[in-house]
C-alpha cells in the first residue's frame, strides 16, 4: 500500500512560505510582468523618475530587481503576484512536486524556471510522468485541487498481466482499500500484451496514490504511469521535462470550470 492518502488539497499551503527565487531581471521587464503597461511603457516610467526600488529612485534602465525587491511606481507598491502565470510541464519521472528535497532530489520546480512564485497544483509521485500544472494562482489551483469540484484527471497506466471484467468491474464501481475509498473511474482498456495491460482510467478524486493503490487492491501492480489530462486541458506533444504557458482558451477553460 502507498502510504499518505490523505486528499492533495491542502498541499497548497506548503508551497506559499517557501517558494522564492533569487533571479533577477530588468526592472521594466518586471513592471510589466507585474501588468503595469508595455515594456515600453515600463521603460519611460523609469527614465522619468517615476519608479523606486527599496525606497531608492531608479533612473537607469539597466536596474534589475529580484526577489524581495520592493517596488514601486508613483509610490505605490507593485507585486509580481499580481501576475497570474499558469503553466503545464511535462513531469518526467524522478522529480518531486515539492519546493525543496531533504534527500536533495530534484525538484519540479529545478525545471520550471520563472520569476514569479509558483507551486504545482497537486502532486504526482516521483516516479509518475506527466501533466503537471504550475501557478501562482492560488485561488484557481484551490478550485482545481478540491474534491468538491471533482475535476476529471486522466491517465495511462500500464498495469501487471491482464485484469479480469470482475477486477474492472471493481474498479468502476468503486473500491474500499487499506479503510480508504476511492470513488467509482472510469476504465477503458487500451490492449494487452507481453502479459502487461494498458489502461486509461479517470478518476476525479485527487487523492493520493490513488491510481496506484486502485490497481493494488486488485492485487496488482502499476508498471508504469502518466497523467495526460486535467479538466480537459491535455499534454498533447510536449515532450518529457519540456514546459510551456498555458494559452488563453486553456486558462479560460480551467476558470469557467
Ligand atoms: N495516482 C497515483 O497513484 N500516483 C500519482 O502520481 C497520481 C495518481
Amino acid at each position: 500500500m502507498h502510504a499518505n492518502n490523505q486528499t492533495n488539497y491542502g498541499v497548497l499551503l506548503d508551497y506559499f512560505p517557501s517558494m522564492v527565487y533569487n533571479k533577477t531581471m530588468r526592472i521594466n521587464k518586471y513592471l510589466s510582468g507585474c501588468g503595469i503597461d508595455s515594456r515600453r511603457k515600463c521603460e519611460k516610467f523609469v527614465v522619468d523618475g517615476r519608479v523606486r526600488v527599496n525606497g531608492k529612485t531608479v533612473t537607469e534602465l539597466s536596474t534589475d530587481v529580484k526577489d524581495g525587491d520592493v517596488v514601486e511606481v508613483d509610490g505605490r507598491t507593485v507585486s509580481s503576484a499580481t501576475r497570474k502565470v499558469y503553466i503545464m510541464l511535462n513531469k518526467p519521472k524522478g522529480c518531486i512536486c515539492s519546493a525543496s528535497d531533504e534527500k536533495g532530489r530534484k525538484t519540479v520546480l529545478d525545471l520550471v524556471k520563472v520569476r514569479e512564485r509558483i507551486f504545482p497544483v497537486g502532486r504526482l509521485d516521483y516516479d509518475t510522468e506527466g501533466l503537471l500544472l504550475l501557478t501562482n494562482d492560488g485561488e484557481l489551483a484551490n478550485k482545481l485541487m478540491h474534491p468538491r469540484n471533482m475535476v476529471k484527471k486522466v491517465y495511462a497506466v500500464r498495469v501487471e498481466g491482464e485484469p479480469s471484467d470482475a477486477e474492472l468491474r471493481r474498479l468502476r464501481n468503486g473500491i474500499e482499500y487499506n479503510g480508504i475509498k476511492y470513488s467509482p473511474a472510469q476504465v477503458r482498456v487500451l490492449n494487452s500484451e507481453n502479459n502487461e495491460t494498458k489502461l486509461e482510467i479517470t478518476v476525479t478524486e485527487g487523492k493520493n496514490h490513488e491510481i496506484k493503490n486502485m490497481i493494488e487492491s486488485l492485487g496488482r501492480r502499476v508498471m508504469f504511469l502518466k497523467r495526460s489530462e486535467i479538466a480537459g486541458i491535455r499534454l498533447g506533444g510536449l515532450s518529457r521535462g519540456e514546459w510551456r504557458y498555458l494559452n488563453a482558451r486553456e486558462i479560460d477553460k480551467l476558470k469557467s470550470l
